[in-house]
Order: structure tokens, then C-alpha cells, then sequence
């Protein structure tokens, strides 16, 4: 196969972590002639990049190594060869495991292993089958190539801290991503100039445990996410941040004055409370009650009274009455999120959660999650409801789904759809929002074409 001319399919998995570590792997695999194709059947090359976050990850992976075996047998009646790797959370904790129960995985390679890739995919061209599930984090981002600027998002994702040493006990994070590790200050700054340099606009900071950063600074002493915020809010193009995903244990003061004093700071915050019930919360190892992340909020809302809060719950810990229930039916309610993103317990090998007794029946669970959506969508559309009648800023992100339409983003992460000029993406202009829909608001530009920003002479 001649350099230049490989394909490389990747079918990503889980949380933007994951994205952005697959952008990382193409990235990686560009000097060693793969280009990307959206047809598996075309790929020289195959990489899963995995989540083992919840129900049944490792059997879903092995079900989609099914689909690319066959796609590897077609692909072998027409001469061609494919290689497989799997990537991510699976990876790291199966291990040897996948090796000898998928014989057509050629690469096993964990998360902070993955900037390995071109190596191993390298020797595996000589048939070794190779399993990479170390920890060398401080090796992984140095080693990893510059973005190529070829794509041009307006929004993008940084991840600037890996890992996690909380230990709730339902969650495999600690062990499939490793010890909290944060990159230092300069290399994220430079990524984000980069970025800012390929016309980037909206930079989103990304960690497991984002809050809890406490990276090497500029200056050498160590710096807190709020610190390197503020240092990156002086990166003149970048108009926009925004940070997830953040534990109520590392909200501390100076990152919750931020929300009321940098405006580029976005109003959206993603703080997950997992549960309303004081005793489940202790059995997770949550490090926080009910009134604490309550009171939590309140700090944050008088900080920033209009900011869009965000958060994740589990139903069905072990244990978990239906007084339990309620209780975080009333928090949740009580709250008022503008999204949520609620599931199931299940049960993660390993984890502490997993060998409690009471555990939850699968009917028991399904039902509680179903009367928690029902809730928490309401209060969703509520809140997106609100925005009309209002004038918003808006970051143009790209083309509408109909002819003559644009799309972007409200300050609280709403998608906002209107009629406008293709000129607007990467801008920010106020938008009069009109309605709102399931999963979106419409609106108009306003009738003035109040720009919050000059529209530069070039376009
Ligand atoms: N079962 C159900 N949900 C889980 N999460 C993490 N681990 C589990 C599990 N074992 C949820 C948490 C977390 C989100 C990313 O996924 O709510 O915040
Ligand atoms: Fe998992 Fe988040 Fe808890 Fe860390 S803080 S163990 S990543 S749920």
C-alpha cells in the first residue's frame, strides 16, 4: 500500500474526551499516510475508540468487532487487508483479555497510550499483535502532534486534565483513566492560540475532573482552573469558554466569582449531583450532601443569577428506597436544570458499587429513570422556553439544516437556528429569538444588525 494512500475509519464511543482523543489519533496517523473515511468497508485500518462508562460497554464492543470482522472478510475477498485496534476505556480494561477472546483485534491500546498509535500500528504491520495499557501520562501530550489547521471548527475542545482520585463508587474513571493529571499552563495556552489562529472562537476545556486542575503556570507556581481561565480570556480571538466536567468538591471561590466577572466565561455550568438522598450520596463517596451542593448552587446562581446549570444522576444505586428516590426528584426539581443527563445504575466490574448488597431490580431502576426524565425534561423545555422574547448573542458555528439557514449557540449552549448569511459563521451577533423547539430555538437577526463585534473587512 503506497504512503498517502491508507484509510483510516474510526468509530468513536462515549464522551468528548473521546472525540477529541480520535481527532488526536487521526492526527497522529496523517504522517504515516492515513486518511480518514466515513465507509468501514474502505479502511485500511479500524480503530474503536471505546467508553466503559456504563451498561454493558465491553459486550457492545465485542458486538461491533463482529460487524468489523465481516467487513474484514469482505474486504479480504478483494485482496485487501484490514487492521483492527481498539482504543479507549474498553481497551484499558480488558486488555490481554481482547487479544485472546477477539482474534481480529491486531492493537490493544489504552487512553494514555494512544499517542503510540503510529507506532504500533506501525510493528503491527509485521503481524505482532500488541496490547499498550500503561500510564506514561506526562509522556501522552507532548508526544502527541499539533492540531492540523486544515478543519477550521469555530468551536473547539481543549483537554487540559485527565484522570481522577475522587473514587465514587459506582464509576470506573479512576481506574481506566488513571490518577488526576493536569498538562501545564504554556502547552495549553499554545494549543489554544493555535486554535485561535485557525479561527477558532469558542474554546471548551475538557478533564474528567476539570475543576480540580492544578497545572505547572506560567510563572511556575501551580495554577487553578480559574487562573488559567483568566489567562486565556487575553487571547483576543477567542471570544468564548466554557469547562466540563467539574466535581461540587473542586468549586472553589474564585472559580465561582469568574462566572460574574469574565464575560467570556460562558453562563453554562455542567455540575453533576448523581443523587438527593444524603445516604446514597455517602455510599457513592460523593464527598458532598444534598445541602451542600444546594447551597453550592445558590453561591454559584448569586454569582451569575441567569446561568444555565447542567447535571448528571444516577437511579438505582444499591440500596436506593423510593423515599431515596424522591428526594432526588424534589432536589432536581427544585433546581431547575436547564439539561440533565440521568441513567440507569449499573453495576461497572471493579468498582466498589458493584459487590454492595440491595442491589436494584432492572424494573425497579427502568421506572425511576422514567419518572426522572419526564421531570427533568420539563424543566428543560422551561428554560429554553424562557429565551423567547429575548435578544441573545449567538456563535455561528455553521450551516442550518434547511437551505439559507445558519446555526449556533446560545450563551447557555442552546442550538439557535435562523435565516442569515453564511458570512455570520465564526461571528457573534444578537439574535431575537423567536420560538422554541424541542431541541432548538429560532430566531431572527435583529432587525439593526447589532453586531457585538465588526464583521472583519476580509469577508
Ligand atoms: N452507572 C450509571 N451511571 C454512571 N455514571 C458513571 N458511572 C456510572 C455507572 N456505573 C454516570 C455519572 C457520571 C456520568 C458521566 O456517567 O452520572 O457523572
Ligand atoms: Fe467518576 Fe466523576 Fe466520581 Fe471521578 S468524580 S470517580 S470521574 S464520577
Amino acid at each position: 500500500m503506497n504512503k498517502g494512500h491508507k484509510k483510516l475509519h474510526i468509530k468513536t464511543f462515549g464522551c468528548q474526551m473521546n472525540v477529541y482523543d480520535s481527532e488526536r489519533m487521526v492526527e497522529a496517523l496523517a504522517p504515516a499516510g492515513y486518511d480518514v473515511t466515513e465507509a468501514m468497508d474502505d479502511a485500511d485500518l479500524v480503530i474503536l475508540n471505546t467508553c466503559h462508562i456504563r451498561e454493558k460497554a465491553a459486550e457492545k464492543v465485542y458486538s461491533e468487532l463482529g460487524r468489523v470482522r465481516r467487513s474484514k472478510e469482505a474486504r479480504k475477498v478483494r485482496g485487501s487487508g484490514t487492521m483492527v485496534a481498539v482504543a479507549g476505556c474498553v481497551a484499558q480494561a480488558e486488555g490481554e483479555e481482547m487479544i485472546a477472546r477477539a482474534p481480529i483485534v491486531d492493537i490493544v491500546v489504552g487512553p494514555q497510550s494512544l499517542h503510540r498509535i503510529a507506532d504500533l500500528v506501525a510493528k503491527a504491520e509485521s503481524g505482532e499483535r500488541l496490547v499498550e495499557t500503561e500510564f506514561p501520562v506526562d509522556e501522552k501530550f507532548a508526544a502527541l502532534p499539533q492540531r492540523a489547521s486544515g478543519k477550521r471548527p469555530v468551536s473547539a475542545f481543549v483537554t487540559v486534565q485527565e484522570g481522577c482520585d475522587k473514587f465514587c463508587t459506582f464509576c470506573v474513571v479512576p481506574y481506566t483513566r488513571g490518577a488526576e493529571y493536569s498538562r501545564s499552563a504554556s502547552e495549553i495556552i499554545a494549543e489554544v492560540e493555535r486554535l485561535a489562529s485557525t479561527g477558532v472562537r469558542e474554546v471548551t476545556l475538557l478533564g474528567q475532573n476539570v475543576n480540580a486542575y492544578h497545572g505547572v503556570g506560567e510563572d511556575g507556581t501551580t495554577w487553578s482552573l480559574a487562573r488559567l481561565l483568566r489567562r486565556l480570556a487575553e487571547v483576543p480571538a477567542i471570544a468564548r469558554m466554557r469547562f466540563t466536567t467539574s466535581h461540587p468538591r473542586d468549586m472553589d471561590d474564585d472559580l465561582i466569582a469568574l462566572f460574574g466577572n469574565e464575560e467570556k466565561l460562558m453562563p453554562y455550568l455542567h455540575l453533576p449531583f448523581q443523587a438527593g438522598s444524603d445516604r446514597i450520596l455517602a455510599a457513592m463517596n460523593r464527598k458532598h450532601t444534598a445541602d451542600e451542593y444546594e447551597r453550592l448552587i445558590e453561591r454559584i446562581r448569586a454569582a451569575r443569577p441567569d446561568i444555565a446549570l447542567s447535571t448528571d444522576i444516577i437511579v438505582g444505586f444499591p440500596g436506593e428506597t423510593d423515599a431515596d428516590f424522591q428526594d432526588t426528584l424534589v432536589l432536581a426539581k427544585r433546581l431547575g436544570f436547564a439539561q440533565a443527563f440521568s441513567f440507569k445504575y449499573s453495576a461497572r466490574p471493579g468498582t466498589p458499587g458493584a459487590s454492595l448488597d440491595r442491589q436494584i431490580s432492572e424494573m425497579v431502576k427502568k421506572e425511576r429513570l422514567s419518572i426522572l426524565q419526564t421531570q427533568l425534561e420539563k424543566s428543560r423545555r422551561e428554560f429554553d422556553r424562557a429565551m423567547v422574547g429575548r435578544r441573545i448573542p449567538v456563535l455561528f458555528e455553521g450551516k442550518g439544516r434547511k437551505p439559507g439557514q445558519i446555526a449556533g449557540r446560545s450563551p447557555y449552549l442552546q442550538p439557535v437556528y435562523l435565516d442569515g448569511s453564511e458570512r455570520l459563521i465564526g461571528h457573534i451577533a444578537e439574535v431575537d429569538i423567536l420560538a422554541a423547539g424541542p431541541n432548538s430555538l429560532t430566531g431572527v437577526m435583529n432587525a439593526g444588525l447589532e453586531w457585538h463585534e465588526p464583521i472583519r473587512a476580509a469577508i
